[in-house]
């Protein structure tokens, strides 16, 4: 059971990626084991819900991870367990209709899991770009500067409309920044830092002010599994 699920949570993202491509889906669903039953879990954050004060309060830190992720982790798992009552039945009708809940859910948990350990207290030396070296260079020679690289994530994470994330990706040995599309988890290139951008993420501290909360938000990024990630290691990737 333990290997089931195992094998069940290393296939998320690409049953989550599958979702629209029917020939990718008909593979999924024939090799998916039938009967498994898939518990996630809520990650703990690696840090106090404290920590990441001033810039990210701990109310906003307790509200976010036990109650938002952990509502991902809870409906993911209802939304598996019937998905395998429907494998086990063949109900396709059933495995369908469950297909936007599992990505909506699944996504969530990914994202979420990616974005703590992109977070550390400002006080950490890995709240510290020096903690990054291969991938500071990286940015400086893709972007001439930290300050540019800053400014057009900035940019991106500003021209995001209503709820949606800002991701840093590392693609073909290169920096790409992404905005949420169509509900997709990134599923392709590794995530090397995560923003989430959903009203939930700051509002009780920053109301409307998107702009502080980014500001904020780069007192605390972790430099560390920035470096992490860029090095090829994977960091809060629901995968490991
Ligand atoms: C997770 O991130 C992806 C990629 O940005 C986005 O499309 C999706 O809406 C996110 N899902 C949730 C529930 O936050
Ligand atoms: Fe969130």
């Amino acid at each position: 059971m333990q290997l089931l699920s195992s094998l069940l949570f290393a296939q998320l993202p690409s049953l989550i990626a599958n979702l629209t491509s029917p020939t990718a889906a008909s593979t999924v669903t024939a090799t998916a084991p039938a009967m498994a039953t898939h518990t996630f879990t809520l990650p703990p954050l690696p840090y106090e819900y404290n920590a990441l004060e001033p810039h990210i309060s701990e109310q906003i830190m307790k509200l976010h991870h036990d109650k938002h992720h952990q509502a991902y982790v809870t409906n993911l798992n209802a939304a598996t367990a019937s998905q395998s009552e429907a494998f086990k039945n063949n109900d396709v009708k059933a495995e369908i209709a469950l297909q936007s809940a599992i990505k909506f859910h699944g996504g969530g948990h990914i994202n979420h899991s990616l974005f703590w350990p992109s977070l550390c207290p400002s006080s950490s030396p890995c709240s510290s770009p020096s903690s990054a070296p291969s991938f500071v260079a990286a940015i400086e020679s893709q972007y001439g500067s930290l300050d540019t690289f800053k400014d057009a994530y900035n940019k991106l994470l500003m021209g995001i409309q209503g709820s949606g994330w800002g991701w840093i990706v590392k693609r073909n040995g290169r920096i790409e920044m992404e905005v949420t599309k169509d509900q997709d988890p990134i599923t392709t290139g590794e995530v090397v830092l995560g923003v989430d951008m959903w009203e939930h993420a700051y509002y009780l501290q920053y109301w409307n002010d998107k702009a502080a909360y980014i500001k904020g938000v780069w007192e605390v990024i972790n430099w560390e599994t920035a470096e992490k990630r860029w090095g090829g290691k994977k960091v809060g990737d629901v995968r490991v």
